[in-house]
């Protein structure tokens, strides 16, 4: 464990003891600390091993067949419907070992709806240069199926890669949403970019942009490793979150910048082991666990890492969010050194989550939220409420804790809401969240004996602290 670990244990048994808390909540709680920087200390090593060293397909004289779309019949003009020679292309591709399935550069290649499965050959290579465009009419969507675009699964070791795009065209879709106009119905659109029931996954340096709904959707997947990916759609977009991981595990994100109508990324449910690395967000809803326990489902999500984010300028900062009625849980999650820029709700836990046109009701069971750490998060709020801890009176949110947190208003005024939501703070934690150490709220601390003890501490130590 690292120094500022055994520094915040010793602050935190000196304060405990000076509020006169039970001794075995003190442990109860350094035992919570260090068990969550153990769940969290994992490594996303495996994916790494195996493909980071991945050559360039160039690079490789002789030792990749090359699959180019061109060669069976597409014309790249963004208007002929190049949809079949992708298809007939991929089946040699991936039926061939050390195969290359080649997008040239500088072309437009119109796909409509296509199921790409495997497993391919080893050291498949899907390199993306040029554009590949979706039909822009809905109306090109067979109704029974309009949830996916360009769908990938069934995949073992491949390499997506290239400086191509992936156009979804989604204008006429947003436009057909039940978000833009409640006189539409409220029906699901394509994901741009699936990539399903798969292993030992790299994505590198793609732009995904303009999606009919979702961006990129990692389903069933473990070991998947995400670099410099672009996310870019209209921040108006509806439901065009950035990139959503569902039921998989060993995902790492890292150096992507998202701009969407809807969450940047957005983790849900069985999913776990998550680390997401120097993400820059806006415009978007942030960065979200969740929903879960929709329509009382069971939703479960572990181990998750977010380290190094920009938030400019979105609804939401770093967000958990479940519905009403739901179970399962959500723990073992850590946002850190988080930089906010006027964002609306920087830091929030909403067990009231409700994105329907009908009110939701309060019920008595609720996704259980716990051991969740927030450290060196600062910059500027839009609301006042820069935290929020809205969780459920029959299932509360417990063991959060803040460090080092500070969240400015142009104004001055901020302040954190608590329901039914206990943990602690530690460094600086402005505004403050005595609202977590005490459920009455009215209850109000008092402060001269963790002065004391601070300075006490500070003297002995070069970090510096403040309660
Ligand atoms: C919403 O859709 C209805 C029916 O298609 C249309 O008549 C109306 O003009 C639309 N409203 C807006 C604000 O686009
Ligand atoms: C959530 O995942 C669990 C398995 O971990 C599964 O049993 C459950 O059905 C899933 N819930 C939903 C809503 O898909
Ligand atoms: C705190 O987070 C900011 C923003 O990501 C980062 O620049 C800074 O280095 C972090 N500070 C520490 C002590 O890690
Ligand atoms: C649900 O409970 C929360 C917390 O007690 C309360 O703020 C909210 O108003 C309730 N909502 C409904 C619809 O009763």
């Amino acid at each position: 464990m690292e120094k500022f670990s055994l520094v915040l244990l010793l602050v935190f048994v000196l304060v405990a003891a000076a509020h006169g808390v039970a001794e075995n909540n003190i442990y109860d709680d350094i035992a919570m600390l260090r068990e969550l920087d153990e769940d969290l200390n994992f490594g996303v090593t495996e994916i790494e091993e195996e493909l980071l060293e991945t050559p360039g397909w160039r690079s490789e004289r002789g030792g990749k067949t090359l699959f180019n779309v061109d060669s069976f019949g597409a014309v790249g003009d963004g208007v002929a419907d190049d949809t079949q020679a992708f298809v007939s292309a991929w089946n040699k591709a991936c039926s061939t070992p050390k195969s290359v399935f080649l997008v040239p550069a500088g072309r437009r290649y119109l796909v409509s709806a296509t199921r790409f499965i495997g497993p391919c050959g080893d050291k498949f290579i899907i390199q993306i240069d040029g554009t590949i465009v979706a039909p822009d009419d809905p109306k090109r969507w067979d109704p029974n199926n309009l949830r996916i675009w360009l769908d990938f699964s069934k995949l073992n070791k491949v390499v997506f890669q290239g400086s191509g795009v992936i156009d979804g065209s989604g204008r006429k879709w947003w436009d057909s949403s039940c978000k833009r106009n409640k006189s539409n119905p409220c029906r699901g659109a394509p994901t741009a970019l699936t990539i399903d029931s798969s292993t030992a996954v790299r994505v590198k340096d793609l732009t995904i942009q303009n999606s009919q709904q979702m961006h990129f959707v990692i389903s069933r997947c473990t070991s998947v490793r995400v670099t410099n990916v672009l996310v870019s759609a209209p921040g108006n977009s509806p439901n065009t979150d950035g990139i959503h991981i569902t039921a998989s595990t060993n995902v790492a994100i890292q150096n992507c910048k998202i701009g969407t109508g809807d969450d940047c990324i957005s983790i849900v449910n069985a999913s776990s082991a998550i680390k997401m690395k120097n993400i820059y967000c806006g415009p978007g809803h942030g960065i979200s666990i969740g929903s879960l326990g929709k329509d009382n489902s069971v939703g479960i999500v572990s181990k998750v890492v977010l380290d190094t984010a920009l938030l400019r300028e979105t609804t939401n900062g770093v967000r958990i969010k479940t519905w009403q009625g739901g179970s399962g849980y959500v723990r073992a999650i850590r946002f850190e050194n988080v930089q906010m820029d006027e964002v609306e709700n920087p830091i929030i836990i909403d067990q009231f989550y409700c994105d329907s046109p009908k009110s939701c009701q309060n019920q008595t069971s609720a996704v259980q939220i716990s051991q969740i750490m927030y450290r060196n998060i600062s910059g500027t709020t839009k609301s006042a409420k820069a935290m929020k801890f809205a969780c459920s009176d029959t299932v509360p949110c417990s063991h959060i804790v803040l460090s080092n947190v500070n969240l400015e208003k142009e104004d001055g005024t901020v302040e954190t809401y608590c329901n039914s939501a206990t943990g602690f703070g530690y460094g600086v934690v402005h505004p403050s969240a005595d609202c977590l150490r005490f459920s009455d709220k009215k209850t109000h601390p008092d402060n001269t004996k963790d002065t004391e003890l601070i300075t006490l501490i500070s003297r002995n130590n070069p970090i510096h602290t403040e309660l």
